[in-house]
């Protein structure tokens, strides 16, 4: 039986066109190159939204430098300062309240989520891993997918949910695996389709678009990948 089905935050009401911007936090551990794609995104018009804030647990991370320089609130969190990693969460989880936030992006965020926090935010939550899953979950997938000597690999970009890399698939794109490559050569080749399959997941959510039923993601209007445009490696 199909789940309960969840609508962005923005349906277009009455033919009015006038669509009001998402406020949207990015969570983020390191160098950010994912959110620099959202940020242009929102800076270009790509994405009707706003990030309104960026949070991290380290305090060097350069995805706050980032958000500095584009004039976006940049909150540091110490983790140190909480006694468990659920108390963490909730006051990460009400710093976003407090800012009236639509969507959450994980962007190299290097902490699990407690299901407290994911219970909070149902379907609000999308994060990018660098591999197609289910295969390769969790740290290193390009490593994981150089190791195995699968033809392709890639990333997506998915809700979150409970688990791990586990949450309901929202785009995908697919790059070749040469033999010859090294964890470090695929990583780069992945990371170019990352802030292009983000970017554009971030807009189908800002815009309504996306509908989602039980584990499967519709989006309105998009074009799919003709059967013919299939990618065969070695060609
Ligand atoms: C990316 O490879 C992403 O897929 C993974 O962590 C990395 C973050 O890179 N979740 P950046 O900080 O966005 O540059």
């Amino acid at each position: 039986m199909a789940g309960p089905v969840h609508r962005g935050s923005n349906e277009r009401e009455g033919g009015e066109n006038f669509m009001k911007k998402i406020r949207i936090a990015v969570l983020a551990s390191g160098r950010g190159t994912n959110l620099q794609a959202i940020l242009d995104g929102c800076r270009e018009g790509e994405i009707p939204g706003d990030v309104a804030v960026v949070i991290s647990d380290k305090e060097q991370a350069f995805a706050l430098e980032r958000a500095r320089k584009a004039g976006v609130e940049a909150l540091y969190i110490n983790p140190k300062g909480f006694s468990s990693r659920e108390e963490f969460d909730m006051h990460v989880a009400d710093e976003i309240e407090k800012r009236k936030i639509d969507l959450i992006c994980l962007a190299g965020y290097m902490r699990i989520l407690s299901a407290a926090f994911v219970q909070r935010f149902p379907l609000k939550i999308m994060n990018i891993h660098p591999a197609l899953l289910p295969s390769f979950p969790g740290l290193h997938g390009q490593r994981q997918a150089v190791d195995y000597g699968v033809r392709f690999s890639g990333c997506t970009v998915h809700f979150v949910d409970e688990g791990v890399d586990t949450g309901p698939v929202i785009i995908q794109a697919a790059v070749p695996v040469f033999p010859d490559d090294s964890e470090e050569t695929l990583a780069q080749r992945i990371l170019k389709y990352e802030h292009v399959i983000y970017r554009k997941a971030v807009k189908f959510f800002a815009e309504g678009r996306i509908k989602v039923e039980g584990r499967k993601v519709y989006i309105e209007g998009v074009q799919w990948l003709k059967e013919s445009e299939a990618l065969v490696n070695p060609a």
